[in-house]
């Protein structure tokens, strides 16, 4: 049984009224406000997420400096990457209810299909887990059309609405599949459920707002219209197969977009590596604080520090060197760094409060980056976020 989305296609931005329907006024109240609240959670223990991560990844560092001396504590350095590891995912986690929980429909681009789909798995992935053996695979799905607040709501939609047409208690016996792949000049998405499937009467109705075959306080009957509304915004289609007893296929088709649209718009999929090489503290200081709440900072008061800490393997996104420290200067401190570890001066960014001559010849001839104190905060960060997006996961990781 196939149903194609037969409402009219509206080519404009869904509206708040749309989103939150014609519900009781205290009801909307109250949504609102949890949107709000949840927005506001997010924010709050991001932070501290943050700077746990961070000390714990700075414990981890000043461990392994030991353990060679003393083996007794790799278990301990074990456990706490366990510990940094879990924080990074809760972490994750927040900056997804903040993704979800932004007003409006949000700014319409290229949409990193994979990070949304995998924050919408994060989310739904308890419940789900009670219903269902989730079935992921969707690697290496292009960009589309979209905004990520969007499509983020209309797979947790679909998601949802599959999780509910499972009975709970037996996961093992059932299956709920997001699966994607591309088309010319479309990206598809597949959100198929193992579930009760429908009837043709109820598959001629799913997408009438209001409509609904569940209980009170379950469903509104808004997620399907509110989805049909987001889908055909974007220039996509959605369209459902279902058989009663044997589970329901959505099937969501997105205008696909050029990989390179996204290399500017996508947020970082992970936490920078950052290495801070200053003799100045107050200095490292601030550069350490401007990038603390999205990277992994270490900071090294010398080249020959920041040397060994290079020679141990260590992988960063982003090298910001002092160009004018005692003993070693930048400059010889990226000399070295060429001499002992190739491509990694790649990585290396120069602070300075100022470039003579010598010094600019030797910018020119390297092709490295200068960032002039004072630091502004928000282009320190889009420099790491940039780093990030074009390397991928971090070496040494
Ligand atoms: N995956 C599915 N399996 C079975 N029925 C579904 C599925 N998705 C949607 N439906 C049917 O479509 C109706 C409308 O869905 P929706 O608009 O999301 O509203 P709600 O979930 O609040 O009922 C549901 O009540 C249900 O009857
Ligand atoms: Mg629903």
């Amino acid at each position: 049984m196939t149903s194609d989305d037969s409402k009219p296609t509206s080519t404009s931005e869904p509206s708040p009224e749309a989103l939150t329907g014609e519900l009781a006024p205290h009801d909307r109240d109250r949504i609102a406000l949890l949107g709000t609240l949840a927005a506001g959670v997010a924010h709050e223990i991001n932070n501290p997420l943050a700077y746990t991560k961070e000390s714990i990844g700075e414990a981890i560092r000043e461990l392994d400096a030991l353990a060679e001396a003393v083996p007794a504590l790799r278990p301990i350095i074990a456990m706490l990457q366990c510990a940094r590891d879990g924080t990074e995912q809760a972490w994750l986690i927040a900056r997804d209810v903040r993704m979800f929980s932004r007003k409006g429909p949000g700014v319409v681009g290229a949409v990193d299909l994979h990070r949304v789909l995998d924050a919408t798995v994060r989310l739904a992935h308890h419940e789900v887990s009670k219903h269902a053996t989730l079935v992921k695979d969707y690697e290496g799905v292009g960009p589309v059309e979209g905004s990520e607040v969007g499509l983020g709501q209309v797979f947790l939609n679909l998601v949802v609405n599959a999780l509910q047409a499972i009975p709970a208690g037996d996961p093992k016996a059932h299956r709920i599949g997001i699966r994607g792949r591309e088309e010319p000049g479309r990206v598809i998405v597949e959100v198929s459920d193992t579930g009760t499937g429908m009837s043709e009467a109820v598959l001629k109705r799913i997408f009438d707002p209001y409509f609904t075959t569940k209980p009170e306080g379950v469903g509104t009957g808004l997620g399907l219209s509110i989805t049909h509304d987001i889908v055909t915004s974007f220039g996509g289609t959605i369209r459902v197969d279902s058989e009663p007893g044997r589970g329901t296929t959505f099937t969501v088709s997105l205008r696909a977009m050029p990989r390179e649209a996204l290399l500017s718009s996508r947020p970082p999929s992970r936490m920078g590596r950052v290495l801070v090489v200053d003799d100045d503290p107050l200095v490292a200081e601030a550069v350490r604080l401007a990038l603390a709440g999205e990277n992994e900072v270490a900071v090294a008061s010398s080249g020959a520090e920041a040397l060994a800490m290079l020679a141990k393997g260590e992988g960063f996104d982003a090298i910001f060197c002092d160009l004018m420290m005692p003993e070693m200067d930048g400059m010889r401190f990226y000399d070295e760094v060429s001499r002992v570890a190739g491509g990694i001066t790649e990585v290396i960014a120069f602070l300075s409060g100022g470039v003579d001559e010598a010094t600019q010849i030797f910018l020119t001839r390297t092709g490295r980056p200068v960032l002039e104190k004072p630091f502004d905060p928000e282009g320190l960060r889009e420099y790491v976020r940039e780093r990030v997006r074009r390397e991928g996961p971090a070496v040494g990781r």
